[in-house]
């Protein structure tokens, strides 16, 4: 069966003005449908067809970049759109415990995740994942993704240019310190976390 464009979990103006709907629309219905439509094209006909998207992420590493780029640009930002929220309320119970453990408080990880996201080179993705029961912050470059590499991943944020040129244009310090001030979905981070294995992209 083929992968599909999952529906953003929130009305395309809920985000704004952090991220405006003219950007989703772009982002979700251009980038993120480009991705999947050329991971259909590239797995179709192939024994790949009919595995997970997660273990075409894992068969394409090392061994087809462009199937391998497609496929997990496709895993990252279906992660992402669920990364995000209408609002946010702050992680409780475990997951609070643990960022508290590993960053010190809150403000000090939200610090460290803009300070991160800022000092990215180029394209690419910050994420708050999860490891042997620690938090940490990690970075991949280009479409490069956690989910085959032994992490579980529990949010992520988006920091190529698609993600925000039109809402913040070259500042990408405004768009991390909204979205991370005002919009990480903690209540899936904390379901990620309890889960205690990555997320899964809906076949
Ligand atoms: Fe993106």
């Amino acid at each position: 069966m083929a992968f599909e464009l999952l529906p953003l979990p929130y009305d395309s103006e809920a985000l704004a003005p952090a991220i405006s709907a003219e950007t989703l629309g772009y982002h979700h219905g251009k980038h993120h449908k480009a991705y999947i439509d050329k991971t259909n094209a590239a797995v179709t006909g192939t024994d790949l067809a009919g595995k997970s998207l997660e273990e075409v992420i894992a068969a394409a590493r090392g061994t087809n970049q462009g199937l391998f780029n497609n496929a997990a640009q496709s895993w990252n930002h279906g992660f992402y759109w669920h990364s995000l929220a209408p609002s946010t309320s702050g992680p409780s119970g475990d997951l609070a415990d643990k960022i508290d453990e590993a960053f010190g408080s809150l403000d000090d990880f939200a610090t460290k995740l803009k300070d991160r996201g800022a000092g990215h080179f180029a394209s690419g993705w910050v994420w708050l994942a999860e490891k042997d029961g620690k938090l940490s912050i990690e970075e991949t470059h280009d479409g490069d993704t956690l989910v085959d590499q032994g992490f579980n991943p529990l949010l992520t944020v988006d920091v190529w240019e698609h993600a925000y040129y039109l809402d913040h244009q070259n500042a990408r310090p405004n768009y991390l310190a909204a979205v991370i001030d005002g919009h990480l979905n903690w209540d899936f981070a904390a379901d990620n976390l309890a889960r205690g294995t990555a997320w899964t992209y809906p076949a």
